[in-house]
Formats: C-alpha cells, structure tokens, sequence
C-alpha cells in the first residue's frame, strides 16, 4: 500500500467533501475539512446542529448513510488511504485503530442480546481471545469505566440500564480493543448535568491512563474547552476557525465563533440571558458563492457575498477564515507603511 503522507500523525483529513444525493438534490455536507491528529492529541470539534460534524465523524469511519459518499479528498491513517483499503482491512481499522462513540446510546446497542454478549462480540472480533477470556475482559473494561457489579451487568440488557450507565457500556465497547483514536461523538447530550461530568472525567482520566487521541464532537463549547488540546469549529460543513482554546475562547476571529461563545451558557449566573446566534443555518442544498456565514454576519462586507474567504494564519496554532482579518491585515500593512 502506497505511503503518500506524513506517518508522524495518526490521521490526516485532507480537503475532505462528502454529500449525500438525495431526490431534492445533493446536499453538500462536509465541504473541504482538513485537520491532523497525533498520537495521544485530542481535539474537539464544534459547531451548531447541522454543521457537519457527525458527518466528518462518519466520513472517516466510512460509516455513511448509503446515500452519501465522500465526493472528494482524503483521510489517511498513518499515512495509508483509507479509500485504498479492502473491506476487511477497513473491518480491522473500525475497532482496532478507531473506535466511535454514537451520539445516541440507546440506537447502536442492540436491545435483544445482553450487555456482556454485546461487548465480549467487540473484544473477540478484533482479537483472538477465547469466549472466556473475552468474557474477563469486558468486565475489567465496565469495571474500568465506572460501571458497579460488572459480573452482573454483563447479563443485563441495555433497557435495564440508566442512561449514564448505557454510555459507559458504549465507552467500555468502544474502548475494548484500545483503539488509537477515539471519536466520540456528542457523547454526553442525552446525560443530565451531573452524569454528563462524570463521563467527560472518565474520558480524560482514560486518556490519560491508555495515550490514545480523543477526537471530541460537540455542539457546546463550554463542554470541552478543559480538555482539548485543540479545537475546530464548524459552520455549513467547513471549518471556519481553529485554535487552542485559549486562541478560540479569548481571541475568537470568526463572527461566528464569537457568536457561540456568546451562547454558552454561565453556570454561575442562571439569570443570565443567551444570546443564540440570529438567522438560519444555509441550505446545503444551495450553498452560497461566498462565505457561508454571510447571511448571518452583522460585519459582513460585500467581498463576504462574492467570495469565500481563505484560511488565514493568526498565530501557529490560530488560523481563521473571515475577511475581516484579511481587512484588518491589509490596514496594518498600510499603516506601516505610512509611519
Ligand atoms: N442521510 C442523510 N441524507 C441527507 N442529508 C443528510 C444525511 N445525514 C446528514 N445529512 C445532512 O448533513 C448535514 C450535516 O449533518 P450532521 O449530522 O453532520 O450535523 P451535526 O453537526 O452532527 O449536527 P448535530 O449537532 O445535530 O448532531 C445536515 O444538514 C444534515 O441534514
Ligand atoms: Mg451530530
């Protein structure tokens, strides 16, 4: 198989485009991401519903609807295409090198075959171990993600679990091969408050404990900002900005970045009005010439409607597609220039 990138990163997404063909039209959801990730790196992706985000997630897991297709770019592991590889090569990938976590824990555990069955069929199709020996370790791994009496569990099913415990269950199969990368995907939505905290915890205290990259799906901000080490965010299935989340969270250069933080919610003042973003996502269906955000900027120019902005760098770690930063560049250089 072809080496054709960088193997320092476990995975590179390049210029990625998936769209689903649908009898409307092709809906163009995922348009141009890039990003890398390195071993043991995690990274939180964000955006509002619809962004694109579980679609990037599915794109790379070559998980999607049979609709859609990735029209464009690439997604490599350790510098191998995964377009390349053979369907059991892909089997051994999901799993093995990338493990997902679904949004909803309830529609991916299968509700007619025990917790234990379910989690000891993940350990035994990605290793070689026997009945019994897949059967200790998927107790050590619900014993490893919080989960009490793990001998019983393990002869529960998903329905008689809370909510809490069903997403641990799902981090535990996830988990079970100790896969590189992890992709969760909003794992905490359906969980209340508490619950959810917990969760995150575990993730990071697992993180921590087995190396691996985190690849961190979220529509809340607020979520993630302590344990990424780096963050994307989404608007109309592109990344508008990208950062460490102190370049997002104290020097955000995208309008719509900043229109998310405005929308996080303060804990420590329940009072305290949020103010969502106005106007309505685009229509994927037709997307715009310029800058997908447009419609929605109170800063917008006329270059905004015309074209779409690039990429520009802020720092090594902040880059931002907006033309008012290119604006504000060429104003600086102009006024360099002068003195
Ligand atoms: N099977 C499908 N057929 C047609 N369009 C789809 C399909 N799946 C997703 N889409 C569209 O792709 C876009 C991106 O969807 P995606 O699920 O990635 O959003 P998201 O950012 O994960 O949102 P959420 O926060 O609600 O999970 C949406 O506009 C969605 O309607
Ligand atoms: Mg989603």
């Amino acid at each position: 198989m072809s080496t054709n990138s960088n193997e320092e990163y476990l995975l590179e997404v390049k210029d990625l485009h998936t769209s689903f063909f649908t009898e409307s039209g092709e809906v163009k959801a995922v348009n141009g991401v890039s990003f890398t990730l390195k071993p043991g790196e995690v990274m939180g992706i964000v955006g509002e519903s619809g962004s694109g985000k579980s679609v990037t997630a599915y794109s790379i897991m070559q998980i999607l609807a049979d609709t859609g297709r990735i029209v464009g770019g690439q997604v490599l592991y350790r510098g191998q295409d995964l377009a390349q590889f053979d369907r059991k090569q892909m089997a051994g990938f999901r799993g093995k090198c990338c493990s997902i976590i679904f949004q909803d824990p309830m529609t991916s555990l299968n509700p007619v075959f025990t917790v234990g069955s379910q989690i000891m069929e993940a350990i035994r199709l990605h290793t070689k171990k026997t009945k019994e020996e897949a059967k200790v370790r998927a107790a050590e791994m619900l014993e490893l993600v919080g989960v009490n009496e793990p001998e019983r569990r393990l002869k529960q099913y998903p329905h008689e679990l809370s909510g809490g415990m069903r997403q641990r269950v799902m981090i535990a199969m996830a988990l079970a091969c100790e896969p590189d990368i992890l992709i969760a995907d909003e794992p905490t939505t359906a969980l209340d408050v508490t619950i959810q905290a917990q969760i995150l915890e575990l993730m990071q205290d697992l993180q921590k404990r087995l190396g691996m990259a985190i690849i961190m799906v979220t529509h809340d901000l607020g979520v993630i900002a302590d344990m990424c080490d780096k963050i994307v965010v989404m608007y109309g299935g592109s990344i508008c900005e990208r950062g460490t989340a102190d370049d997002i969270f104290y020097h955000a250069k995208h309008e719509y970045t900043k229109g998310l933080l405005r929308s996080i919610p303060n804990v420590n003042n329940s009072k305290e009005r949020l103010i969502p973003i106005s106007g309505t996502p685009i229509n994927l269906l037709n997307m715009p010439k310029g800058c997908a955000f447009c419609s929605r900027c109170d800063k917008a120019m006329k270059i905004c409607l015309e074209q779409k902005p690039e990429e520009l760098s802020m720092s090594d770690t902040h880059k931002a597609s907006c033309w008012m930063n290119v604006k504000e560049m060429l104003e600086k250089q102009a006024g360099g220039a002068q003195a």
